[in-house]
């Protein structure tokens, strides 16, 4: 039976459909409504560690159809059943987070298998940790590694989304950040490399090989990774000033605890990998299990004080605290009660750095890595008068203002700017009539004389 799942999962993927299980693949021929009441979340990463239980706790609350953005489907299938998701409740599909098109190709094949359903949670999860490495690895789009997995894919996803998202009640786009790009603590700012943008130099020539560093100087991977988290962390920071009370998006980050045997270490040696958990659990007590910090997450995506905007959400409990004897009897691992955090209501809205919080360095963060993705966002877009009045002269003075603002951009004395548009303000007045009609335009006229 296993063989025949398997061997009908490779004919789907030989087929372009990019779905795991085929059981979860005969859900995309459902009618609409397939989710009943389910809120729709992508996660990306659920083969492993943080995504993965985030995944599972989600799961468990019978409230979620979790779609999975894997690299590997064979992996995830595996997981997936070693941890009993529900095929009817669990879809996996294939985003190769190193290269653009994967994540357009797979943004695709989610819009046909959501159908008309909006995304309710964006989990920006999936990272690389690559420490070690002496030289850059590059992406398929020529950025080096960490910086497009962890960050610039992530970014064009969430610009793929947004749109959609902003018909879902209550959305969330939540970016898992991490103490390191948080340089106002020990752990982000105590330890070199720190995370450091610098004025960008390197990103804004496009960050491409062989630039490796998006501060334009030589590359350090942990630096990068460092670098990656502190660009989520701006990223979510900006998106929330410019667009979340235009689409109604809660944007937040957090730090989920030091996740020190998650197999994001798996690039460190090996008498790292076998003492940085100890290390963690009982001389800093920073450490927190993959269980608890999947339980944390959960609760960013979950809990209803987490659809407050612009936040970087992290769990109380501060090193060492709540441990002793306590944390030795359970194996290092406190759950809900101290340690690196306790559980549900030790949830708090965390300080961030003056880097995280540089609005300048994030606008032109923004700006770079629109040009490096080729990310489309809305128009930014603050809300209009709900009153119908108001509205109507709202559009009025706008087509006035447009009016006047042509007539001042037209090409004449002194004009140094390019002209951007044609100058056709002939063909906009009959447009304007058309629009206005007659009492419209005697509004307008009106207006122009009051504001005058
Ligand atoms: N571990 C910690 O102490 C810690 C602390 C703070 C923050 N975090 C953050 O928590 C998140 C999860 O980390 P983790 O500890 O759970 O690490 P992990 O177990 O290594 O999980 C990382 C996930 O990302 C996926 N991934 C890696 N490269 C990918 C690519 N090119 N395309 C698509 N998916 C890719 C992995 O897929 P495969 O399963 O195929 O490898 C895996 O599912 C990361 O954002 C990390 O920065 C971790």
């Amino acid at each position: 039976m296993t063989r025949a799942l398997s061997l009908l999962s490779l004919l789907g993927l030989a087929a372009g459909l990019n779905i795991m299980n085929p059981l979860a693949s005969l859900n995309t021929v459902k009618p609409n409504g397939k989710f009943g009441k389910k809120k729709l979340v992508v996660i990306t990463g659920t083969s492993s560690g943080l995504g993965r239980k985030t995944a599972g706790a989600l799961l468990q609350t019978g409230k979620y159809h979790v779609v999975g953005a894997v690299r590997d489907l064979d992996k995830m299938e595996v997981i997936a059943e070693l941890d009993g998701f529900d095929p009817a409740d669990f879809t996996a599909m294939e985003c190769e987070l190193n290269s653009y098109q994967s994540v357009r190709d797979f943004h695709e094949a989610l819009c046909k298998f959501k159908e008309d359903k909006p995304v309710d949670r964006l989990i920006c999860n999936a990272a690389v940790y690559q420490p070690s490495l002496p030289y850059a690895k590059w992406s398929v789009d020529g950025h080096e590694q960490q910086m497009q997995i962890n960050y610039l894919s992530h970014f064009l996803m969430t610009s793929l989304l947004i749109d959609d998202m902003t018909k879902a009640p209550d959305p969330r786009v939540i970016m898992v950040g991490s103490v390191t790009g948080n340089d106002n603590t020990v752990g982000g700012g105590g330890v070199y490399p720190i995370a450091d943008l610098k004025d960008l130099a390197g990103l804004k020539e496009g960050a491409r090989n062989p630039i490796s560093m998006f501060d334009g100087y030589n590359f350090i991977g942990a630096k990068a990774y460092k670098d990656s988290k502190l660009c989520l962390m701006m990223t979510s920071n900006l998106l929330h000033d410019k667009y979340h009370k235009q689409t109604g998006i809660a944007f937040s980050s957090i730090y989920p605890g030091c996740i020190a045997e998650s197999p994001l270490f798996r690039e460190k040696r090996a008498w790292f990998r076998k003492y940085f958990p100890i290390f963690m659990k009982f001389i800093t007590g920073g450490f927190v299990g993959e269980e608890e910090a999947g339980m944390r997450l959960m609760q960013v995506a979950h809990d209803p004080r987490c659809s407050k905007s612009g936040v970087y959400w992290s769990w109380n409990g501060g090193p060492r605290e709540g441990r002793g004897e306590e944390a030795l009897e359970k194996d290092g691992q406190i759950l809900g009660g101290g340690g690196a955090g306790g559980g549900w209501d030790s949830i708090y809205e965390n300080d961030q750095s003056d880097k995280v919080l540089n609005k300048d360095l994030a606008a032109d963060l923004f700006k770079f890595s629109t040009q490096a993705t080729g990310a489309v966002w809305p128009r930014a877009n603050q809300l209009k008068p709900a009153d119908p009045a108001e509205q109507f002269l709202a559009s009025v003075t706008e087509f006035m203002n447009r009016k006047e603002e042509l007539k001042r951009t037209a090409p004449g004395p002194g004009v140094v700017a390019v002209v951007a548009e044609p100058h056709r303000t002939g063909e906009l007045d009959e447009r304007i009539d058309e629009v206005l009609g007659e009492e419209g335009m005697k509004v307008a006229r009106s207006t122009e004389d009051s504001a005058a």
